[in-house]
């Protein structure tokens, strides 16, 4: 095996150990997946290895067609039901008649109630009665995330969250994706290295930041949606 297979073969051994004492220890642990790379890797993982641990994504209405083709090609490869959570029809009809389509670019704020009412409040709804929850996060992802743990409890949700890619490099989640042949999203090969809701995500170009290509016209300190809260 070369250095860097075994490098990746000792990352997914602990990766496993982490899912078997997941289920061993919550009754009802639940993975949160966009279908970007680092949660594809864990669903491949969680298919494997743990297949006790539900699987549940966030369909904000806004989200590109790529998204819903990985969605489409995850399901018949892995032959699970992943549970869908959609917004509330009538906080979007009004946002919509309030503030129109495409408010989000005015300003974070209305960014942010996007977000609150397509993603974070359907969350809230996901974790009920839950009482763990896994994300597909990375520490490298951003400044926002440099010192993520593996374990945390969520104050705002009241369970406890883990992070069990934390410490895998992009490098990492790109082997693991070839090496097993795992689906995944098509923007990622048009440069696109995070994905969210089309209007709201761009490529980037060569030496930028990962995330620089959400939210692309705010600070790097706002740009996260708040199905993240870091405890204080
Ligand atoms: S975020 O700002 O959109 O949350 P990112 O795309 O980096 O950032 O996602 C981080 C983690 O949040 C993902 O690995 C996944 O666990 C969870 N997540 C993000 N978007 C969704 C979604 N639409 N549905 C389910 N989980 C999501
Ligand atoms: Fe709305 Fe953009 Fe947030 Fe998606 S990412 S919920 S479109 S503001």
């Amino acid at each position: 095996m070369t250095e860097i297979k075994q490098k990746l073969a000792l990352k997914i051994d602990a990766v496993k150990a982490l899912l078997t004492s997941i289920v061993t220890d919550y009754e009802s642990a639940t993975f949160a997946s966009s279908y970007g790379a680092e949660d594809m890797v864990l669903m491949d993982l969680i298919c494997k290895f743990a297949p006790e641990i539900e699987i549940f994504t966030l369909d904000t209405g806004r989200l590109p067609k790529e998204t819903y083709s990985v969605m489409q090609q995850a399901k018949a490869r892995y032959n699970r039901d992943v549970k869908v959570y959609f917004p509330e029809a009538a906080d979007v009809e009004q946002y919509l008649t309030q503030n129109g389509p495409n408010a989000f670019y005015d300003s974070v704020e209305l960014r942010k109630q996007c977000c609150a009412m397509r993603k974070v409040k359907p969350l809230k709804r996901a974790l009920a009665g839950k009482d763990a929850w896994l994300t597909g996060m990375r520490r490298s992802q951003a400044v926002t995330r440099s010192d993520l743990p593996v374990s945390e409890r969520d104050q705002d949700h009241g369970l406890q969250k883990f992070s069990p890619l934390t410490d895998w490099s992009n490098g990492d989640v790109w082997a693991y994706i070839r090496a097993f042949d795992v689906p995944y999203n098509t923007l990622h090969d048009q440069g696109f290295a995070s994905i969210g809701c089309a209007p709201c995500t761009r490529a980037i170009t060569a030496g930028e930041d990962i995330r620089a290509g959400r939210w692309w016209w705010e600070n790097p300190e706002s740009k996260e949606c708040g199905l993240h809260v870091k405890a204080k």
